[in-house]
């Protein structure tokens, strides 16, 4: 008796403290000059850009009431939230719904059990590249690796002048050269123009936690804050034993949190500096990199602390293969299967060059949402064929230990995201074709460092693990936005046979598919058994 008493006072307080957060929003177009350069067209909300940042608790019910005043569908996904049980509010388009048709409205609704900085997106036609982007932070109740005042939210983006379809055109046409001619974007702190960003306030003394998010589409950041030291405790979501580091590079998608102590006095200000920047494009001065300063400001008006410029490589920089997760999950063992992939990139015979990350370009979609055929399709669920090539559905079963290793032969980095999960970083070596790595091969500690967006770099290969507790159907796929609008990507598809006892998916849902010509059950193609006719057929 007095147990359910107990129980139920602990319902009570859960109940009390979890919150409702509505968010609304009304996804449209707009013409908008966001880097004091170009006037484009880009997607913002609520006919506005940059979408404001959304704030809640762990804990909370985030009810995001979406309308679609596109004239194409969308969707919207939560990067790095794992969708425990609700893997049809994963917004990954045709992987676990279709689109929100144009006119219409969606509401996506989930509790979030975890804490840290992570992002929304569109994540349908590559609407995030266009605008459609924001930091979604979720504070903690838990004890944290360092205590600290106040946050300090820096997001990055590139911003390119020409929308994401029209880069599209350009590659996708087998006349013009592959790949086509470097473009150079220009670089947004906290949703405008890097230099006119507002100033950042410090007091002597106190304690800020950087959250750093790299929401481009293509290229990379560093972040540094000269004079100051940076006391890394999360990435992607979850926390690190503090390392203490001097900078922060970010992929695409990749999220880090610093502690910055504040000097004890008010006698100077001081700059910190971004810096947006690409391995494949070549290097030109003001092109490539751009540097992006601002203010941290101690007093109005003081002097700036003249700290001398270091070279990039005297810096010490975060690396994830060093950082020791800080509640201490050992690194998974009794690998029960290896998947091993490959990032290629290879012409077709319409002289299309595509990528691939396994056998195919995942371009064309099926007719079927994966998660839709997982839960239509019965026992031949668990047969990775009925999804449809393009996919490249990995069946995994409950529990089963993951290893990937992904080989990166091509000279440019790849910044890769997993749904639903975050990997155990374990280890960094050259690629065997690589005989002149400046790398060695590197391995992770006892409590290797989780997280959802990996790096591989460019002529190396990275290891990493994943525990399959998560039923459902999951996107992995490189997170620059080209490279995933070209194919690589692939899915996983995890317990179909738990999933379709455990989870359903809403009618509205359904619906939604069929009001646009596409299906919402059967296989990849909307047939039964293996029958995949009408399929789009991969390329050859
Ligand atoms: C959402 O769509 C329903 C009908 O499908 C409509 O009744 C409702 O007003 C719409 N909500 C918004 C905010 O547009
Ligand atoms: C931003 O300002 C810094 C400092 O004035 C300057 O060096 C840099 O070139 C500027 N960046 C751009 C892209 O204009
Ligand atoms: C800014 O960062 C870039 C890239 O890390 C570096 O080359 C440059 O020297 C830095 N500037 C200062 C003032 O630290
Ligand atoms: C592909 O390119 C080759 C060489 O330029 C050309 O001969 C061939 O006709 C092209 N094929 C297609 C399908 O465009
Ligand atoms: C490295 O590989 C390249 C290309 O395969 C080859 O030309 C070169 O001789 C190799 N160098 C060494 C030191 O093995
Ligand atoms: C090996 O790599 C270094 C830089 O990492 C570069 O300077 C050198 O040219 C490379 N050598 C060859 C043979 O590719």
């Amino acid at each position: 008796m007095l147990i359910y008493q107990y129980l139920l006072i602990l319902v009570c307080l859960i109940c009390c403290w979890a919150e409702r957060v509505v968010v609304d929003w009304n996804i449209g177009y707009l013409e908008v000059n966001r880097d004091g350069h170009f006037t484009r067209k880009a997607i913002g909300v609520n006919g506005k850009l940059p979408v404001p940042p959304v704030y809640i608790t762990s804990g909370d019910t985030l009810i995001l009431n979406v309308v679609n005043s596109l004239d194409q569908p969308t969707t919207v996904h939560a990067h790095g939230i794992f969708q425990k049980g609700t893997n049809h509010m994963d917004g990954a388009g045709m992987v676990t719904q279709c689109g929100i048709p144009p006119g219409t409205n969606f509401t996506y609704e989930y509790t979030v059990e975890q804490a840290g900085t992570y992002w929304l997106h569109g994540h349908f036609n590559h609407q995030n590249s266009e605008g459609l982007r924001t930091p979604f932070i979720v504070y903690d109740t838990d004890e944290l690796p360092m205590q600290y005042d106040e946050d300090v939210v820096v997001s990055l983006e590139d911003w390119y002048p020409v929308m994401v379809a029209d880069r599209m055109k350009e590659v996708l046409d087998p006349t013009k050269p592959f790949p086509p001619p470097p473009t150079y974007p220009y670089g947004l702190i906290n949703g405008i123009n890097g230099n006119d960003t507002q100033v950042i306030v410090f007091e002597p003394g106190k304690k800020y936690r950087f959250r750093v998010l790299n929401m481009g589409s293509t290229e990379w950041f560093k972040f540094t804050l000269p004079g100051h030291k940076l006391h890394v405790i999360e990435a992607d979501g979850v926390y690190c034993e503090p390392q203490e580091v001097d900078g922060l590079s970010l992929g695409p998608g990749q999220r880090y949190s610093a502690v910055v102590e504040a000097k004890q006095s008010a006698e100077f200000n001081y700059v910190y500096n971004a810096t947006l920047f690409a391995n494949f494009v070549p290097n030109l001065p003001g092109l490539n990199p751009r540097y992006y300063t601002g203010l941290i400001q101690y007093r109005e008006g003081a002097p700036i602390k003249q700290v001398d410029a270091r070279d990039d490589s005297e810096i010490v920089w975060a690396q994830d293969i060093k950082m020791q997760a800080f509640d201490r999950q050992p690194l998974l063992a009794g690998v029960s299967r290896t998947v091993s992939t490959i990032a290629g990139s290879q012409k077709f015979s319409d002289n299309v060059t595509r990528a691939i990350l396994h056998k195919y370009p995942y371009m064309t979609p099926p007719i079927v949402p994966t998660l839709f055929s997982a839960m239509s399709m019965g026992a031949l669920a668990s047969d990775s064929e009925i999804y449809g090539p393009q996919t490249e559905a990995q069946v995994i079963g409950l529990d089963e230990v993951i290893e990937i290793v992904m080989t990166n032969d091509t000279p440019i980095d790849h910044s890769m995201h997993l749904h639903g999960h975050n990997f155990q970083i374990t280890e960094y070596g050259p690629a065997s074709s690589n005989n002149n790595s400046s790398i060695p091969i590197q391995r992770c500690g006892g409590y290797p460092m989780r997280r959802d967006t990996f790096v591989v770099p460019a002529l190396h290969y990275i290891r990493v693990r994943f525990l399959a507790n998560n039923p459902g159907v999951w996107l992995f796929h490189c997170h620059m936005d080209i490279h995933f609008a070209l194919g690589l990507a692939m899915t996983f598809v995890e317990a179909p046979e738990v999933l379709q006892k455990t989870q359903s998916v809403p009618e509205q849902l359904k619906k939604m598919c069929v009001a646009q010509g596409l299906k919402a059950e059967g296989n990849g193609a909307g047939n039964q058994g293996m029958d995949l006719t009408g399929l789009p057929a991969p390329p050859h």
